[in-house]
């Protein structure tokens, strides 16, 4: 019997992110190339989804190509950047037929011009569907987006549309990439590395993490029910303690 069945509907983390990790080394363990692993990890991809919107979690955020992994060799960049496009593609009837709207995090100007027109292509083409949001973060660093963020905010400072004492933590949530999403409630990373590696760390400040040491490739269904239902049995606190918690639960 599928895990789906014991996922308590009511107590739903609102916005899950995965850092997919682990394509290269699922690859190498089949004695194949590295690429092959990001290829097969496109089926996760559509796994994942697939069990997000079956369970009606409302923003599903993917970590698909960081600030850091254009040091990679160049063949490994240009057939990440070529899956994206043939995969958005691919996906349109897919996310149409879920009502999946897709958007994108990231300094994307920097993406090639093929990856970057698919991607506005499908954003478009979706911006009406309102059941699961799918964000993918390309070219995506908290650290750039931070930086970014604080830019904007100096520029309207400077000409006087916005004041210092009226910076606050509204106000840098507004000028990140992620402004229209909710907070991030769970995190999710497979490989077995337990580290974040520039991946939205301001909206994470109260995330609850998962670890599992499934390969990208090799994650499917029933594994997001399980990393749902370990969500499901945590206690979040934000601070308090814990009769408080339960009273409000009450
Ligand atoms: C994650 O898998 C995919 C991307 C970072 C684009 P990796 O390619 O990092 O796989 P490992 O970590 O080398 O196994
Ligand atoms: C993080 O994975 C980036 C993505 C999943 C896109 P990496 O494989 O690049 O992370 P590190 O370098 O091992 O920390
Ligand atoms: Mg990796």
């Amino acid at each position: 019997m599928s895990l789906k069945t014991k996922i308590d509907p009511n107590k739903l983390p609102k916005h899950v992110a995965v850092i997919m990790d682990g394509n290269g080394r699922w690859a190498k363990g089949q004695g194949f190339k590295r690429v092959f692993g990001h290829k097969r990890g496109v089926d996760a991809v559509r796994q994942t989804v697939e069990a997000a919107t079956e369970i009606g979690v409302e923003a599903l955020t993917l970590f698909a190509f960081s600030t850091e992994n254009w040091k990679r060799p160049k063949f490994e960049v240009d057939t990440l950047m070529s899956l994206l496009v043939s995969s958005l593609k691919k996906e349109i009837p897919t996310f149409q037929k879920n009502n999946i709207k897709v958007q994108a995090i990231g300094n994307l100007e920097k993406l090639p011009n093929n990856a970057k027109k698919q991607l506005m292509e499908v954003i478009e083409l979706t911006k009406n569907n309102s059941n699961l949001t799918l964000t993918l973060a390309l070219n995506y660093g908290s650290r750039e987006e931070i930086v970014n963020a604080t830019k904007i905010i100096s520029k309207k400072i400077v000409n006087n549309e916005l004041k210092i004492e009226e910076i606050d933590e509204n106000i840098i949530n507004s000028h990140l990439y992620t402004f229209t999403l909710p907070v991030v409630d769970f995190l999710i990373r497979t490989s077995g590395e337990k580290r974040i590696s520039n991946f939205l760390l301001w909206q994470i400040a109260y995330a609850e993490l998962y670890f599992t040491n499934v390969l990208w490739p090799d994650f499917n269904k029933e594994d997001f029910y399980e990393a749902i239902l370990n969500y499901q049995s945590r206690e979040r606190r934000f601070g308090k303690i814990s009769e408080q918690v339960e009273n409000s639960n009450k």
